[in-house]
């Protein structure tokens, strides 16, 4: 698998193809549960203080959708750097937020183009593992989270309950390549998703990892049988 600049592009370019079909595959995939998961990680996001919200790499929009229902959250940023992504997003975003709530950018997760402390919260959904550089993307959304505000990101994680592990491997290696290439046509970026799962960290691994990075009262959620995960972590006073 590409690292670097290689694999930014690689990751850019795949959901620039995948874009028109990425939304029906995700509730096929998932049985419907990718929206119910992104709304727990909007609610474990939920800004004490209230204000502006970041979903980073939004693609098209739906964790920014799930950050706009919260009570606390007055408007929402989405940032993704695939334009085909976004796209999309901006029809979905002229049906359901009409009243224009959500503002939609392109720029780089590994390069956030916001000052430092700009948003209450900032969240991010099935985004980590596609970083070419997992800690710069941790550090970018503390920079830009106030002190006091929480940053989670919602993941893919593999299942440990015995017997039903083997039957998700079955599932994510066989029938989802399968299924997105029928769906999709493009059965490359079914193959790379559950690889990209199997080559990123375990919770707890990652839990450590943004505790080291500088956020406090880490801690997650497994959702979803294990199939899913929720991280959250404070960022500290200056
Ligand atoms: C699996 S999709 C998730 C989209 C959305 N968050 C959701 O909940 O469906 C991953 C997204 O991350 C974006 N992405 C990956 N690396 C990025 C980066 N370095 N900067 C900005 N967006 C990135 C991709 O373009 C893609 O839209």
């Amino acid at each position: 698998m590409a690292e670097g600049q290689d694999k930014a592009r690689y990751v850019r370019e795949m959901f620039t193809r995948i874009a028109h079909r990425y939304d029906l595959m995700n509730a096929l995939m998932t049985l419907g549960r990718h929206q119910a998961w992104r709304r727990i990680a909007a609610g474990m996001a939920g800004p004490t203080g209230g204000g502006l919200a970041l979903d980073v790499a939004t693609g098209t929009g739906d964790l920014a959708l799930a950050l706009l229902a919260e009570a606390r959250v007055r408007r929402v940023v989405g940032l993704d750097f695939a334009e085909g992504m976004l796209r999309v997003g901006r029809e979905k975003l002229a049906l359901k937020d009409p009243t224009g709530r959500v503002s939609l950018v392109v720029g780089d997760a590994l390069a956030l183009p916001f000052p430092d402390r700009s948003f209450a919260c900032v969240a991010s959904a099935f985004l980590l593992r596609n970083l070419a550089d997992l800690g710069q993307g941790l550090r970018e959304m503390q920079r830009v989270t106030r002190a006091g505000g929480r940053v989670v990101a919602l993941e893919i994680t593999q299942p440990t309950l015995p017997g039903f592990s083997a039957v998700f491997r079955w599932y994510f290696h066989g029938l989802v390549p399968w299924l997105g290439g029928l769906v999709s046509g493009d059965r490359e970026a079914y193959t790379y998703l559950p690889r990209s799962v199997d080559r990123f960290l375990p919770p707890a691994e990652l839990a450590r990892l943004m505790a080291a990075t500088g956020l406090t009262d880490v801690s997650y959620r497994r959702l979803g049988l294990g199939t899913v995960t929720v991280h959250v972590g404070s960022v500290p006073p200056a």
